[in-house]
């Protein structure tokens, strides 16, 4: 595993470049990446570029073997272009262009900051794309789908719904704007939701305005990544991403690009609720499945965050390393901490890196170089990826209608994904979180949370899988709109009727209200947010209600369907319905669990074919003792195990 660090040569001066270099040098640093603020260093006043810092920054690094990741500025457009072309600061949903802070303005759409945006990025790519000392190149910064609603987004959205719709009339059918005589009769009334509350707008034009931005997002990405790609077609292009506001269709995203790149700030407190499962295994997991590929993190933890909000608390011992190496864990190959140096100047002076502002290397720079030492022992992992049983399907789609119409208090669609993950995982099995589109056939079981946006090829693809006698798990809120975010007359879960064997007739919304259900087993769980009441047809209850007016209706039901399996869970629960409806999954599909492990450890297993290496990460503050079920050598310290003895956010590495 290669360890970098984020680097800011335009804040500091040479003296210092040359003083940190050699200290990354000499703890072990692998690589730098730089660049992706300097835009007003590159090019001063327009069309005048001065590339001789950044040549001498990528000297000082690269004079050592440390490689470059190169950033392309684009996030940050120097104040002359503000001045010049006003109109590319983006315009936010109440038509008021937004007040410049301090970065991350652009609209993405605006063609003067498009010109100098592809001009900044041609000159940099002609200059280092070929470049040995340049790794990877990362293009912007922690991109989103920004809603501009400025005069050249808003003419763009027309164009886009022409384009998908056709004419006027199909524009209107699909928005249903009959309603509250919403009818266009001009396309010039198309306008994106306004700041007007969100629960007063049309959620069909509300999703195709996600679309239309997640798309503006994902052109401008691959249009920068094709420059650089000119100049050396072999370049490995990127872009660092992390759970947004304005989140894009992260799969789309990446799949212009030839690595994931995640922004890493897992939570330095351990929450010790069971019902809030916090470990940014789930992030990591959610990160490998965009592209089903080992990624990369580009910004990790490093010490107390701040700046956006008041300080948090900085990392325990055993957190700058353990994270890093969860990370790995999980199917990062590198892991770049955020950053080397803390800013003293600038908005995000608080927002601690590895060295504090005293300049004094604190136990937290230990750690890290602790890491360096370790990581470069661990080569053979490079060549290893995860291979898991189990798959949980994301859907961005869903993921933006949920967040037009949250359904009821309480209701989160990430949050069940979260509980199911955190579910198998606690038994120590690999878990991938992936599109509803991607190959199933090769797992085990698959969960399908809140399918809830109708989509053709998604639906398929999970009939087939079930029919080829796959183990579907489907959730409450499925089945419930069409494509344009309108709901279906239907009974629900409609396209999925047939293969749950069972329908809802009707649901109640209870939101923070806790009702009890009961497995087949007898065994009570809490249940709350939602209650679909399910009539079965060639299903068998699992868990009914235990309270209400629908006491003794199904709330959870499995259906033999062709050769598999589907599972429906009508309602929200705690996470020990989850663990235990998980582990009776596992029983019934042949899928190992690790028994009694102690709350807190993960394990995962990555595998190169050969050699499997099974990673246990103990994340929590207690020591943990592990016994193996035989000997095994630890590749941390090159001994044989029978019993590993994991400090707080300490992980051993065991080859099988
Ligand atoms: C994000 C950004 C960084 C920095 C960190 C810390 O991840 O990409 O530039 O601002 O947050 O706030
Ligand atoms: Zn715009």
């Amino acid at each position: 595993m290669k360890i970098g660090v984020d680097y800011y040569p335009e804040q500091w001066d040479r003296a210092l470049w040359k003083a940190d270099s050699d200290l990354m040098a000499k703890i072990g640093v692998k690589l730098v990446r730089i660049g992706e603020f300097a835009w007003s260093k590159l090019e001063p006043r327009d069309g005048q570029f001065d590339f001789q810092w950044l040549d001498e920054a990528i000297s000082t690094f690269s004079r050592h073997a440390i490689g470059i990741v190169l950033c392309t500025p684009t996030s940050c457009p120097p104040l002359w272009m503000y001045e010049t072309y006003p109109d590319i600061v983006q315009v936010g949903a109440d038509g008021r262009r937004i007040q410049t802070g301090i970065r991350g303005h652009r609209c993405l759409n605006a063609p003067m900051f498009l010109y100098y945006a592809k001009r900044i990025t041609e000159q940099l790519a002609r200059r280092y794309a070929n470049n040995p000392a340049i790794a990877a190149w990362q293009i912007d910064n922690e991109i989103e789908a920004y809603p501009c609603t400025c005069e050249t987004c808003r003419g763009l959205f027309r164009d886009w719904l022409i384009d998908k719709y056709d004419t006027l009339e199909n524009i209107n059918a699909a928005f249903g704007n009959s309603v509250w005589s919403g009818e266009y009769s001009d396309i010039a009334q198309i306008k994106p939701p306004t700041s007007y509350p969100r629960a007063w707008q049309n959620p069909a034009l509300c999703l195709d305005f996600a679309r239309f931005s997640s798309d503006t997002a994902v052109k401008f990405v691959s249009d920068m990544a094709q420059i650089i790609k000119r100049e050396n077609p072999r370049a490995k292009v990127t872009t660092n991403t992390f759970f947004c506001e304005n989140t894009p269709d992260f799969y789309k995203l990446f799949s212009m690009l030839d690595f994931t790149s995640y922004d890493n700030y897992p939570p330095v407190r351990i929450s010790g609720d069971d019902n809030n499962p916090n470990s940014h295994a789930f992030e990591l997991d959610f990160m490998r499945g965009l592209k089903q590929r080992n990624f990369w993190v580009m910004e990790q933890l490093s010490g107390a965050t701040g700046s956006w909000a008041p300080m948090g608390p900085t990392p325990k011992p055993g957190q700058i390393k353990g994270y890093a190496m969860q990370a790995m864990a999980h199917g990062a190959d590198t892991v770049m901490h955020f950053r080397w140096r803390t800013a003293n100047k600038g908005a995000e002076m608080f927002w601690h890196g590895l060295l504090d502002h005293s300049n004094v290397p604190s136990r937290r720079f230990k750690e890290f170089a602790e890491l360096c030492r370790e990581a470069s022992k661990l080569s053979v992992i490079e060549t290893t990826e995860l291979v898991s049983d189990v798959a949980i399907l994301y859907s961005p789609e869903n993921d933006w209608a949920f967040r037009i119409q949250p359904q009821t208090e309480g209701f989160n669609y990430l949050e069940q994904l979260r509980y199911f993950h955190a579910a198998f995982t606690r038994y120590g099995t690999n878990v991938d979180i992936i599109s509803p589109t991607a190959d199933l056939s090769k797992y085990k079981a698959v969960v399908a949370p809140a399918m809830y946006v109708y989509d053709k090829a998604s639906a398929e693809n999970i009939y087939r899988y079930v029919i080829k006698g796959g183990t579907l798990i489907m959730t409450n809120r499925s089945g419930v709109k069409d494509q344009c975010n309108n709901c279906i007359m239907e009974p629900l879960p409609t396209v999925y009727r047939e293969m749950i064997g069972a329908e809802v007739k009707e649901y109640d919304p209870i939101g923070n209200t806790e009702q009890t259900i009961a497995d087949f087993a007898g065994n009570k769980f809490t249940c709350r947010q939602w209650c679909d009441i399910l009539e079965v047809t060639t299903a068998r209850a699992y868990a009914e209600y235990k309270d209400s007016f629908y006491a003794g209706s199904a709330a959870v039901t499995m259906n033999r369907y062709c050769s598999g399996v589907t599972y429906y869970v009508g309602t929200i629960c705690n996470m020990d319905f989850y663990e235990s409806f998980a582990g009776n999954i596992m029983k019934q599909t042949g899928i190992p669990r690790l028994k009694d492990l102690p709350r807190g450890v993960e394990v995962t297993t990555r595998t190169n074919g050969l050699d499997d290496y099974i990673f246990f990460f103990n994340n929590s503050e207690e020591e943990a003792d592990i016994t193996l079920p035989k000997a095994m050598y630890s590749i941390i310290d090159g001994g044989e195990r029978e019993t590993l003895t994991l400090k707080p956010f300490g992980m051993d590495i065991v080859r099988k």
